[in-house]
């Protein structure tokens, strides 16, 4: 595909290295860059054929270097389908990184709690989802050079990233939730007849990201580690009004637990 070789021939050229993992940084969890070491910054503007990100709590940039003993490129911000972008531009940088070689997908998001068993703060392994987005990346024709037409989903989030996450977990004496991510496209939070609908089809949160990237990466042949924060319950549980401010709010306030969470499973994948 032209737009992927086009946008790859660009980073491998200002990147120090061939990237091993990418990781996608969601709100409010981009302070995880500052961490990268030797780090190389390269704004979504410069690669060609990529769109602007513009939403809150989002920088809008790669940032490459060394996390954890890999070489990581790291998506400071992603891009929504909320935001206007296309679902072929959401799934453009996950083609990106197979093209230059990664081995793995990193996707972080903040996240409503659809379980009752969750709490505010809390981390949560994506084990499956569920596209609610009402759009799949993958429409229209198919590359069969990238993948292929009818794409298996048995195992989007492989098995053994989850391993390592929880064993990870355990060892920093985390709790990490398990769970089914629901994607929806937003950027309206939901209803609360909406909420109780998707705990009955099997979610444990909500969010209005990651599904897109997860199917990409899927087709492309890209194993995908799903990490959630439930920066708040989901409309009609907590008995309060939804903001997006309390989404960065509370992903400020848990992002360095995060961050030393998503550095640890780094560094043992
Ligand atoms: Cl409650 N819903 C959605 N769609 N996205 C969210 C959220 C809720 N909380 C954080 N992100």
């Amino acid at each position: 595909m032209k737009e992927v070789d086009t946008a790859a021939t660009y980073l491998r050229e200002h990147l120090p290295f061939a990237p091993d993992l990418a990781l996608v940084l969601g709100s409010g969890l981009g302070g995880l860059a500052q961490e990268i070491e030797d780090a190389v910054v390269i704004p979504y503007r410069e690669v060609p054929g990529f769109p602007i990100s513009t939403a809150p709590g989002h920088a809008g940039q790669f940032v490459a270097g060394r996390l954890g003993g890999k070489n990581v490129l790291c998506m400071q911000g992603r891009f929504h389908y909320y935001e206007g972008h296309e679902m072929s531009a959401i799934a453009l940088p996950v083609r990106v990184f197979k093209a230059l070689g990664c081995t793995a997908l990193v996707l972080t998001n903040a996240a409503g709690g659809v379980n009752w068993d969750f709490n505010v703060g809390d981390f949560m392994l994506i084990t499956d989802h569920i596209n609610f987005m009402g759009a799949n990346p993958l429409r229209g024709a198919n590359d069969d050079s990238i993948g292929p037409r009818f794409c298996d989903m048995t195992h989007v989030y492989a098995p053994e990233l989850q391993e390592v996450a929880l064993k990870v977990a355990a060892e920093q004496n985390l709790v990490l939730q398990k769970g089914v991510y629901l994607g929806y496209m937003g950027p309206s939070f939901e209803t609360p007849a909406e909420i109780r609908a998707f705990r009955t089809l099997g979610a444990d949160a909500v969010g209005m990201s990651t599904v897109p990237e997860a199917i990409a990466a899927s087709h492309c042949g890209l194993p995908v580690l799903g990490l959630s924060l439930i920066t708040n319950m989901a409309a009609g549980m907590a008995g309060k009004r939804l903001s997006g401010d309390e989404v960065i709010e509370i992903a400020n306030q848990r992002g360095a637990v995060f961050q030393q969470l998503v550095r640890g499973i780094v560094e043992a994948m």
